[in-house]
């Protein structure tokens, strides 16, 4: 076997760049630098000549999972049903997945088998200017100061640092009058809920009835109002304080499904519990139904939906705000009032 057949050509090189200089370390004799350890694909041709077409097969199979990506998008067109946008999806997805894998292996395995794994040394130069260097600089700011006349001239400076100063508002107002003028932090106690509106799903707005829900099943719910109503601005605005996660349990595991004062606000082990976090407002809805617990994906807070959606892990400080729910004549599921506290970052119910 022969050393050294497919070495890194040695560079006897010294290379200036703005940074410092490149030395190859071959001349270089700092003891910090390992020797160089010659890999197999160094010393014998023919594993290098296997790495390589190893190297070529991935991009290979690259390149045929991006002619089926285009085959799945053309020939395999979504036909409107959950079936049809499911196995489009799927095909498009694992046709892209090994392309791109591929890609990503074979240059991994090319860089770790054929490219040079030799250690370099940059020599940097000392980054602190010069003392001569500092001190022209610092004269530098001085002569402008001096030569833009704010010393001597104070209401020049004066108007300078107060326009400076009020730059920031043409900014900070229509911030601020886009929250709507209105300060009253009241309107974040309440929402839209009512006793009586039924709840409907997000975003069909379908009322539910109690017996679409089997236990174990989660729904996203918005109140019930009519059409029109939800093509106003203000719609957009309280529908996203008044979204509802409702979730089916069996009735048996509820460990508390009364309010404080002892009325019952759950109807057959149907829970319905504000969408937006406690902690900074998230929505949360990711429900492991074997736990009953549901997640906040923001920063994992924890919420048992068995046990008045407690916090059981994570930032959040308090509760998820349950809906009061009950049936009305018709079998459908209506709110019985507003929620009893602020939804939202826990921040809000502290606001009087
Ligand atoms: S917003 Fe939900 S955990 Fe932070």
């Amino acid at each position: 076997m022969s050393e050294n057949v497919n070495p890194t050509p040695s560079r006897d090189v010294t290379a200036a760049g703005t940074h410092g200089t490149v030395t190859h370390p071959d001349r270089f004799t700092d003891p910090g630098v390992p020797e160089h350890n010659p890999r197999l694909t160094d010393r014998d041709p023919k594993a290098a000549k296997r790495a390589e077409r190893t190297v070529v097969l991935l991009f290979g199979v690259s390149i045929l999972g991006s002619i089926a990506t285009l085959v799945a998008y053309f020939l395999v067109r979504p036909d409107g049903t959950t079936e049809g946008v499911r196995l489009s999806n799927v095909l498009l997805g694992t046709a892209m997945a090994i392309s791109l894998l591929a890609i990503g292996i074979a240059a991994v395995h090319w860089a770790k088998t054929l490219m040079s794994d030799r250690d370099y040394i940059e020599e940097r130069h000392e980054s602190r200017s010069s003392d001569e260097v500092r001190a022209v600089a610092a004269a530098g700011f001085k002569d402008g100061y001096e030569d833009s006349g704010l010393a001597r001239r104070g209401v020049l400076k004066g108007a300078v640092f107060s326009a400076l100063g009020l730059v920031a508002l043409p900014i900070a107002v229509p911030l601020v009058s886009s929250v709507g003028g209105d300060w009253n932090v009241g309107k974040f106690r309440h929402t839209m809920w009512r006793s009586g509106m039924r709840l409907a799903y997000d975003p069909t707005g379908r009322p539910i009835k109690a017996a679409d829900l089997t236990v174990g099943s989660v729904a996203h719910v918005i109140p019930d109002v009519p059409a029109e109503e939800r093509e106003t601005h203000e719609w957009i605005t309280e529908k996203s304080k008044a979204v509802v996660l409702l979730v089916r349990l069996n009735p048996e595991d509820l460990k508390a499904d009364q309010s404080p004062e002892g009325e019952t606000w759950s109807y057959d082990g149907i829970v319905a519990y504000s969408k937006i976090c406690t902690h900074v407002g998230c929505p949360v809805a990711l429900y492991e139904q074997q736990t009953h617990h549901l997640l906040c994906p923001c920063h994992q807070s924890t919420f048992d939906m068995a046990d008045g959606a407690k916090v059981v892990f994570g930032p959040a400080n308090r509760p998820l705000p349950q809906l009061p729910i009950t049936v009305d004549d018709e079998g459908y599921l209506v709110a019985q009032s507003d929620f009893k506290e602020p939804v939202g970052p826990s921040y809000w119910e502290r606001l009087k």
